[in-house]
């Protein structure tokens, strides 16, 4: 687990104000080199379903957006996971700024990996890298020192989803996302299906890309993805949705 006061390792940041289901941060980020909070965490801080004393595992935080968002609501616990050591130390910045850093605990790893052997959660938000390498560089999502979801997208994504079981209290909820032709969501959903036997699409919008941004993808995605990128009105869009995955098949 990250201890607060260790010397700073991100020292370009600049606050930002979002806002979130109920109520409005201001956090550090770090333009251009790490993750920016955006629509997406937003559509997961509208969606996820915090009840009184739950804990709470916020897999994939960034610089902790939604473990902050998560820490106001009435949560008991959250915790926090990145692989990637200056997201976490802004996680932590982000904690102390808004007074919740007594509740949040941040934990540099991959997915489960650094949290005590044990430990369980009710709600698990799994909003971890879900585009494949190609786009995600190419459109400047992720910079070169933050982990995209792999050739198609899935690797993190289904990695989640497959170990959660083992992390999720019974009667506990996994939110994962999918993000349609800019991965492959068929493979991400068959192994969802296969993990549990409750999944419930909270979350089903379109994004529409520029013209620009759609030449930069056509060049990177193979056919079968591109395909999945469609006409919405005059633009280009891909679809992107989030799931709630509830009673573990357990396999
Ligand atoms: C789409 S970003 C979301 C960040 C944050 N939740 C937000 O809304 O700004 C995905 C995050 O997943 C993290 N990530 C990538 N691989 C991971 C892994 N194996 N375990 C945990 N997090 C991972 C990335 O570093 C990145 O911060």
């Amino acid at each position: 687990m990250l201890e607060h006061g260790h010397k700073a390792l991100v020292e370009d940041v600049e606050l930002r104000p979002i806002k979130l289901r109920g109520c409005e941060l201001d956090l550090y980020v770090a333009p251009g080199s790490l993750f920016l909070p955006n629509a997406v965490s937003r559509l997961f801080a509208k969606v996820v379903e915090i009840r009184p004393g739950d804990i709470v595992f916020d897999i994939g935080t960034g610089t902790g957006v939604l473990a902050v968002w998560a820490a106001t609501q009435p949560s008991q616990q959250v915790h926090a996971v990145d692989p990637v050591k200056e997201h976490c130390e802004l996680a932590l910045r982000n904690a102390t700024r808004h007074g919740v850093a007594d509740k949040v605990n941040v934990y540099q790893g991959s997915l489960f990996d650094p949290l005590p052997l044990g430990l369980r959660a009710e709600v698990i938000i799994g909003d971890v890298s879900g585009i494949a390498d190609g786009p995600g560089r190419a459109l400047g999502w992720y910079s070169s020192d933050v982990p995209t979801g792999g050739g198609d997208g899935t690797e993190v994504v289904i990695d989640l989803i497959r170990q959660a079981h083992r992390r999720l209290q019974p009667g506990g909820r996994l939110y994962f996302p999918i993000a349609v032709g800019l991965s492959d969501g068929d493979k991400v959903m068959a192994v969802a299906r296969e993990c549990f036997t409750n999944l419930v699409k909270k979350v089903d919008v379109w994004f529409p890309l520029s013209d620009e941004e759609y030449d930069l993808v056509a060049c990177c995605l193979p056919p079968a993805l591109l395909s999945k990128i469609c006409q919405r009105g005059s633009r280009m869009a891909w679809n992107g949705l989030i799931y709630e995955a509830t009673k573990p098949t357990g396999g």
